[in-house]
């Protein structure tokens, strides 16, 4: 089965494999191919897995994106459509990627996979390949139909911060609001487990991936205010192929923690996606991010799956 390079025409095909790869993001060949045209600044090495028919069945990709700050740093994916595994696809991708990776002079590799399911496959790939377990954390559900839209009221009356204002970004009219939230992501996002390592992204690199990435909406950023700058915020991404609405964020700028202001604006954020008609709402935690573990299971979030980010360091190299 000889691997060959990505093909314009072969996103819909490459739909169909995410689609059986994660159960909670819908995704589309529009979708798809903004987001690897975006990566085609970061020196992207893909190949495509194809059947008898030259239909794409898997894809493989590397590459070594900005944040990651060195660029023998790089992340990959293996992707394989469910009806075709077991077939040596996975491993035939992934001896191409980690070859390239060797001739790129790899230090740090970094991948994920989603458990539920199925995914004895990608495990066993990656340890065959020497990747440790990094950071596990759980993908929880929250259903709507028994939350009551009062609560967010009431919790914004109670949230005892001076002057405090939850906003939506697009109703915000200041020509520098992309700016200062971009101000707030900055001072606190190196807290959040997930991107702890990461180089923090410049106005031009935050807007794209806040703002650009499919599914990324300014009605969907709900901002705390106060003293003049805002001091929180809470984010949807809606999944392209449609479905329920993604928690990308939730950050708070550390002077203002454990008053209240995630809460409050989980809550708002809650009463919006129900007005809007959504049934339930997913998102994610680290395992060991003891605060938002806390309050998602207080705000009635459910586990129903987890994601596991898994690395490779040089020196583990065998
Ligand atoms: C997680 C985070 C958003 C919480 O913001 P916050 O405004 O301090 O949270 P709240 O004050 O609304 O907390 C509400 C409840 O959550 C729980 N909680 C919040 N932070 C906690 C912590 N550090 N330890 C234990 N429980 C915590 C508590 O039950 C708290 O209620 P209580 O203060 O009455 O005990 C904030 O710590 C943060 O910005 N962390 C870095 C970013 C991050 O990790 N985001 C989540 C990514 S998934």
């Amino acid at each position: 089965m000889p691997l060959r390079e990505l093909r314009d025409d072969d996103y819909e095909a490459l739909a169909g494999v995410f689609n059986t790869c994660t159960t909670h993001w819908p995704t589309t060949a529009g979708a798809l191919c903004a987001e690897y045209r975006e990566i085609a600044g970061f020196d992207p090495f893909i190949r495509v897995s194809e059947d008898a028919g030259g239909r794409a069945v898997g894809l493989g990709h590397l590459i070594s994106p900005s944040e990651l700050g060195d660029p023998r740093k790089m992340n990959l994916r293996v992707l394989v459509h469910a009806d075709h595994r077991r077939q040596g696809r996975g491993g035939e991708l992934a001896a191409a990627l980690m070859a390239e990776a060797d001739r790129r002079g790899w230090i740090e590799l970094n991948t994920h996979y989603m458990d539920e399911g199925d995914v004895g496959g990608s495990r066993r790939l990656l340890e065959r390949w020497g990747f440790r377990e990094d950071l596990r954390g759980d993908m929880f559900a929250l259903e709507l139909a028994n939350f009551d839209e009062a609560e967010a009221e009431r919790a914004l009356a109670e949230t005892p911060v001076a002057g405090l204002r939850v906003v939506v970004l697009a109703e915000e009219t200041a020509p520098d609001r992309v700016e200062r939230w971009h101000d707030l992501f900055t001072a606190a996002y190196a807290d959040v487990p997930e991107m702890a390592d990461l180089e923090p992204p410049d106005l031009d690199r935050f807007r794209w991936r806040f703002l650009g990435l499919p599914g990324m909406r300014e009605d969907s950023v709900w901002l705390a205010e106060a003293d003049g700058r805002y001091v929180g915020f809470t984010q949807f991404r809606y999944p392209p192929g449609g479905g329920d609405p993604f928690i990308a964020l939730t950050v708070v700028r550390r002077e203002y923690r454990r008053r209240g202001l995630a809460r409050l604006l989980k809550l708002q954020a809650q009463a919006a996606a129900k007005r809007r008609g959504d049934r339930r709402i997913i998102t994610g935690s680290a395992m060991g991010n003891e605060g938002m573990q806390r309050l998602n299971r207080a705000l009635g979030f459910e586990p129903f799956a987890a994601y596991v980010f898994c690395r490779r360091t040089r020196e583990a190299a065998p």
